[in-house]
């Protein structure tokens, strides 16, 4: 009797051993689902995986030259000795980065003339190149702004600003922007948004060269915005990712900042170094808050501050040293200036050609669009499943929008591009 109940006892004690071992065995991360997979990423494996030796990769976001490879910029590899010549140490920046680098950028984004500059109240930060300007917007604004916090994007925007806003804590709604019937902008669509958003909501606009779609404002029409902005009290969150690289000239696109803070906004601002110096992963960029008054500035200052030190504690330093050599020596920042130039004015061709080319080939459609839409980036109107056809039938890969890639453009494959774009629309 005493022997049985023994032999159960243990029986028990195994079990629960068991039973044990096996929750143990169970990972942390067993329900942690699959993420859906970077679109951008899926076709640049589709890309490497095709042997056509012709194929055309127009989904990349980086300035290619006309040879089709990456470019290093001649004032970056000269920047970048004067910094390894004279031998810098590698101590930490302070939280909000080089600061000679900071003013400077500032100095570019809202030019010499600017009244926040001359008065001092513009607040600023260094920055994880564009990506982590806007994220340390988001997180101002969801800590300080004092309204709602809704941000307003455009449809379509770039497709991380849904995700970098959201993961700030704001909550992220949408303004009409593209016409898909005109492959323009909707300037009606977006003004009556804008008017019948909640007062003092906060509205992100790309101050030039609109990714994904390439088509901007006019002069006359970022006047109508700031005036619709100005009457529902909203607050603008500017993105410029893009300034010189759009025009070839930083001033003139630079315009609608400019416009806004002229018109009496104080907008904030995101500015990366990634396109227009070719500093992609240096990571150089700078947000910044433009204020009312330096007391103002420096208590904002001081926030920014509070904010950046338990996320990254201070940005790097290389980058931004070349930024900053190119943007406060005279000779290199003029010869600087002359190769963005030279990156838009490569970009501007390619667009030419592409629709000269389809024009000789006999093409029915007007591809007026490709030429008026401005920056890296164009949208050609093509459908998902003249994309994939592009990408099955004739080696050319890109992202289903519609959205090629300018630079990805060169004078050796433009007319191959045309003739698939003609072989699909006809
Ligand atoms: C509209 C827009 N904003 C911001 C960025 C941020 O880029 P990065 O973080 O590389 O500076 C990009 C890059 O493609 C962009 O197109």
């Amino acid at each position: 009797m005493l022997a049985s109940s023994r032999v159960v006892t243990r029986q028990a004690a195994t079990q629960q051993l068991r039973a044990i071992s096996a929750v143990r065995a169970a990972s942390t991360w067993a329900n942690v689902a699959q993420g859906p997979p970077d679109a951008i990423l899926g076709i640049t494996e589709a890309f490497k995986a095709d042997s056509h030796p012709e194929k055309i990769n127009l989904g990349v976001g980086a300035y290619r030259d006309d040879k089709g490879k990456p470019y290093v910029l001649p004032s970056v590899k000269q920047a970048e000795k004067k910094i390894i010549d004279a031998n810098l140490d590698k101590e930490y920046a302070g939280i909000t980065g080089v600061p000679a680098f900071a003013k400077a950028a500032a100095l570019l984004a809202y030019g010499p003339d600017s009244a926040p500059i001359k008065e001092d109240r513009i607040a600023i930060t260094q920055s994880i190149s564009g990506t982590g300007a806007l994220r340390i917007g988001g997180a101002f604004l969801e800590r300080h702004y004092p309204y709602a916090k809704t941000v307003y994007i455009p449809n379509p925007s770039w497709a991380n600003h849904n995700a970098v806003f959201k993961d700030s804590g704001l909550k992220v709604e949408k303004y009409r922007y593209y016409n898909k019937d005109t492959i323009g902008l909707d300037y009606e669509g977006m003004i009556e948004d804008i008017k019948k958003m909640p007062k003092n909501s906060i509205v992100l606009l790309h101050a030039c060269a609109h990714n994904p779609t390439g088509v901007d404002p006019t002069e006359e029409q970022w006047r109508g915005i700031s005036d619709a902005v100005k009457e529902g009290e909203h607050y603008t969150f500017f993105d410029m990712a893009y300034q010189g690289f759009a025009s070839g000239d930083t001033n003139k696109d630079a315009f609608a900042l400019r416009h806004f803070i002229s018109e009496g906004h104080r907008p904030c601002l995101a500015q990366s170094f990634a396109k227009n110096m070719g500093l992609y992963g240096e990571r150089v960029g700078a947000f910044s808050i433009v204020c009312e008054s330096t007391d103002e500035k420096k208590r904002v200052d001081s926030q920014l501050k509070i904010l950046v030190r338990p996320l990254y504690s201070n940005p790097p330093v290389h980058g931004a040293r070349i930024a900053s050599e190119i943007l406060n020596d005279p000779n290199l920042n003029k010869q600087w200036l002359d190769e963005v130039k030279g990156m838009a004015d490569r970009i501007i061709k390619m667009r030419a050609l592409l629709k000269e080319n389809l024009e000789q080939l006999g093409s029915k459609h007007d591809w007026s669009h490709i030429t008026s839409q401005i920056g890296m980036f164009a949208y050609t109107g093509l459908k998902a499943e003249q994309m994939d056809a592009l990408a099955k039938e004739h080696s050319v890969y890109a992202t289903k929008d519609g959205r090629i890639s300018v630079a990805g453009i060169t004078s050796a494959n433009v007319k191959r591009l045309a003739e698939s774009i003609y072989k699909i629309t006809g």
